[in-house]
């Protein structure tokens, strides 16, 4: 594969996301929201047909064609998981719903049994509230202690904070994201790892943005827990992952219960299946689960450093092109940073400024971005927000732009 996706090859590519076609308020959709979630191509819209027209039955329950089959595709997502990020075994994966739902599956059942009260949960100020309520909801329930390093100005982790943070000993785990869905920053998170281990830490890795824009390697980053939902991969929503270690995993006791999570039950009490189905009570999302499989081959086809190569182009163009228009301040700075980027206009607020592209055909997000508390640390009471895709192009980043300087004459 090539080290970066001419425009050629970009065009072709667009071709594979049917909803790239449509017109809004008149105009050709240009769409920047894609780190809130990622449009689908089309072998993905075509794999979820396949199974509910074709081969579609309940899955582990029966023991006939239909119900075989889907197993089997269902099954093959989870080795096709633990490929894509490295994980040493296919049983290191568990299926959630989201990202959200796989930090929380952690902190009920690893926070409330491995962590004790007085132990330490050390979060970065830049976590979105999926990072950071389940641990506060955890402190709360189970006497857990909720610390927050800081970030430097430029939108990185302050090592300085790490270190105080650190220093009494009782950090148990580390929770830090791996991209910020605000800033664009990513972390450094094998040298986390490293830092986290080596004071008898964990360390659980939030890579719902990395995960779209880098190749992944849980074994090369020694990731303790990963997790990322499909719907931000160019998968559908309602299926996420939880990647722990095995051995965490095992000593793990049972999120919730129902089916497919029990070895044996009887009316006085049950046991557990082993890991990841312990994790996954109840059907699953089957449809879904069978359409993140298609998104993983989607992207691995066309190679994650391909994609990487792109969108470091893009990101450098937009980085480059935005700060010219008079007013507009982009926050963060990171040296090592991806295509979600953050900006405020003098006299526009964020919600005027995402209402008025829109009316030009252009999707941005404004709000606090699930991440209330960075925006007081930025001192912002919200932002506007443009994220690429792999599909995402320069010419897009002109239409921005453009649709930045009429906001701008607008409100002057
Ligand atoms: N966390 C998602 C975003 O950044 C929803 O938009």
């Amino acid at each position: 594969m090539s080290a970066i996706l001419e425009k050629v090859n970009i065009e072709a590519l667009r071709e594979d996301f049917p909803i790239l076609k449509e017109k809004v308020h008149g105009k050709d959709l240009v769409f920047l929201d894609s780190a809130a979630s990622a449009q689908k191509p089309r072998a993905v819209i075509e794999a979820m047909t396949h199974v509910m027209t074709s081969q579609y039955a309940n899955v582990h329950r029966g023991l006939h064609y239909m119900s075989e089959r889907t197993s089997e595709a269902y099954e093959a997502v989870r080795d096709k998981v633990a490929g894509f990020i490295n994980a040493a075994a296919r049983d290191e994966i568990v299926f959630t719903r989201n990202a959200t739902e796989s930090i929380n599956l952690v902190a009920y059942t690893w926070g409330r049994t491995a962590l004790k009260p007085g132990d330490v949960v050390a979060v970065t100020e830049m976590e979105h509230h999926a990072n950071l309520v389940p641990w506060q909801m955890l402190r709360d329930a189970h006497g857990t202690e909720l610390r927050i390093i800081k970030i430097t100005d430029s939108g990185e982790v302050d090592w300085h904070s790490l270190e105080d943070v650190f220093a009494d000993g009782r950090v148990k785990l580390l929770a830090v994201t791996q991209m910020s869905n605000v800033l664009g920053t990513y972390t450094p998170v094998e040298r986390l790892a490293k830092f986290a281990h080596a004071h008898g830490a964990k360390i659980l890795i939030d890579g719902c943005q990395a995960i779209v824009h880098r190749k992944i390697d849980v074994r090369a980053v020694d990731a303790d827990f990963f997790v990322f939902s499909g719907h931000k991969l160019y998968g559908p929503s309602g299926i996420g992952v939880l990647y722990a270690k095995a051995d965490i995993l095992d000593a793990m006791p049972p999120f919730m219960g129902g089916g497919d999570m029990i070895a044996h039950v009887s009316y006085q009490k049950s046991t557990w299946a082993k890991p990841p189905h312990r994790f996954e009570a109840g059907t699953p999302a089957i449809i879904e689960t069978i359409g993140l499989g298609a998104a993983i081959d989607y992207v691995n086809a066309i190679g994650m450093e391909a994609i990487a190569a792109h969108e470091a182009a893009l990101t450098g163009h937009a980085l480059a092109v935005l700060p010219n228009i008079e007013g507009l301040r982009i926050l963060g700075s990171a040296q090592d940073r991806g295509g979600v980027i953050s900006f405020v206009m003098k006299d526009a607020h964020p919600h005027d400024i995402a209402t008025l592209l829109d009316r030009q055909g252009i999707a941005v997000r404004a709000g606090h971005h699930c991440a209330e508390p960075l925006m007081g640390r930025l001192g912002v009471t919200s932002t506007a927000r443009a994220s690429f895709a792999l599909y995402t192009t320069r010419e897009e980043i002109g239409a921005l732009a453009k649709g930045l300087e009429r906001v701008r004459k607008m409100f002057a």
